[in-house]
């Protein structure tokens, strides 16, 4: 099999195992590889889709999916996308490469339902595989040809309508846009740093100069950007959480979930201070390595204290703001995240709920009187989002929502920020302000 195939299955594999996807790319060395944006297509692809390709090859299978052994579903599904999404592929190809990929697995034998499989699916494309129809069957729909868990599915049309939640699974199957927002430079420095880098800027978009963000074309490499000018990768959703979260000028802030780092360093553009805190060492390091990259283009600013903590006993004892950027499901960031669908459950989103309530009830307690308190979140889901501020404003009356005026066209009627994927293009986001009473 070719090296970007067999670099695609390995990922594959990984990810089956249980590990992140973003983590099993970033070890496989393929971000380095001269095929870099057809191998990534493959493997983000594949796990994208696998919901609405399993549909499909079950049909064209006389055998159940979930019987099959592991490396046979895997050659099954990358040959099957390739086959109906990366038009760069001829079938033949993408057939045999997988079968070969099969003959070469100790499930060898069946090699030839790999064969005859894919070539019903070259044969017929999506056309005969009998999806069900959005107008009779909505949850069925988003979760075969939408490509999601049926769970999730039924829980965002109850939050959502029908009309949303159909929105918000056609985004999340969506190539997300690569954003970058300059550090210590002006938004048109950096937009000329890049022009003279070669990567010229479409401002064609309405609005797009009166916000701090820079989307870079799809064909930019991120780190030739960061090398043009200094800045980090950040998608508008979190860039807008620090915005909300507006610290005054010149404070201290403890940002206690703050690895891998992003908001942290563009919290310290208005602090005279950060405190970088996170329960991972090797997350954690990720920070000073974003801040030695700025530090390195001269843009940086102060460095921040970085310190291994569990938030729930913060390492501080009082800072003017505490940002609780806490760990969640994700569901607001399932176009960069594509595993993430398959990897929350109703479970999990119950732990997540409890953990966040104790990181609150921490965060709280660095919080002086008159301080600030910020609670965010990539997920879409109330437990996480208002469930969540709503219990702590009940247990500590001595805090209440300041929305404060940053970001004020994404802040809700109760003063929180909001922003959902399939309204504002962006990552899915929530963040509560909150000032303890002086
Ligand atoms: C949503 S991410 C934070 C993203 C970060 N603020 C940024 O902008 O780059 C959540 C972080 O919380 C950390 N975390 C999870 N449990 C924690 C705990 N009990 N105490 C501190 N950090 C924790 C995770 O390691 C993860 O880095």
């Amino acid at each position: 099999m070719t090296r970007g195939r067999t670099l695609a299955a390995s990922i594959l594999k990984q990810v089956e195992a249980g590990r992140r996807l973003d983590v099993a790319w970033r070890e496989s060395g393929a971000e380095d590889s001269p095929e870099r944006g057809w191998i990534r297509a493959l493997a983000y692809g594949t796990v994208r889709l696998q919901g609405r390709l399993d549909h499909l090859l079950a049909r064209y299978s006389d055998r159940t999916l979930a019987k099959l052994d592991p490396p046979v579903r895997r050659a099954l599904r990358m040959g099957a996308f390739q086959i109906l999404e990366m038009t760069s592929v001829p079938d033949y190809a993408a057939a045999s490469q997988s079968v070969e990929y099969v003959r070469r697995s100790p499930a060898r034998a069946a090699a030839g339902l790999v064969n005859a499989v894919l070539r019903k699916v070259a044969r017929y494309g999506w056309a005969r595989s009998g999806y069900p129809d959005p107008a009779v069957d909505m949850v069925g729909h988003l979760t075969a040809w939408g490509s999601h868990p049926r769970w999730l599915v039924e829980r965002w049309i109850a939050a959502f309508g029908a009309v949303g939640a159909r929105a918000l699974v056609d985004m999340n199957n969506r190539e997300a846009d690569t954003y970058m927002r300059p550090i210590g430079t002006s938004r048109e420095e950096a937009v000329a740093a890049l022009a003279k880098a070669g990567i010229a800027i479409d401002e064609a978009e309405g609005g797009a100069r009166a916000e701090m963000w820079i989307r870079l074309p799809s064909r930019a490499k991120p780190a030739d950007a960061l090398a043009a000018t200094p800045g980090i990768i950040q998608d508008p959703a979190a860039s807008l959480v620090v915005e909300y979260a507006a610290p005054d000028p010149g404070s201290v802030v403890a940002d206690l979930c703050a690895a891998p780092g992003g908001k942290a360093l563009a919290l310290g553009e208005r602090a005279a201070r950060v405190l970088a805190a996170d329960s991972s060492p090797s997350r954690l390091s990720l920070v000073s390595a974003g801040w030695r990259r700025l530090a390195r283009s001269g843009a940086a600013p102060p460095r921040p204290w970085t310190v291994v903590a569990d938030a729930r006993f913060p390492p501080v004892a009082r800072a003017d703001a505490v940002i609780l950027d806490a760990p969640c499901s994700g569901t607001g960031t399932f176009r960069r995240r594509p595993d993430g669908r398959w990897r929350v459950t109703a479970e999990r989103l119950r732990s997540l709920q409890l953990l966040q309530r104790e990181l609150l009830d921490g965060a709280a307690s660095a919080v002086p009187p008159g301080g600030l308190l910020v609670y965010a979140t990539c997920s879409l889901e109330p437990e996480e989002n208002w469930c969540q501020i709503r219990d702590f404003l009940a247990r500590r009356r001595d805090f209440r929502i300041d929305p404060g005026s940053g970001a004020s066209r994404c802040v809700d009627g109760r003063g929180c920020l909001r922003l959902l994927p399939h309204e504002s293009g962006f990552d899915g986001a929530f963040a509560a302000r909150m000032r303890r009473a002086g």
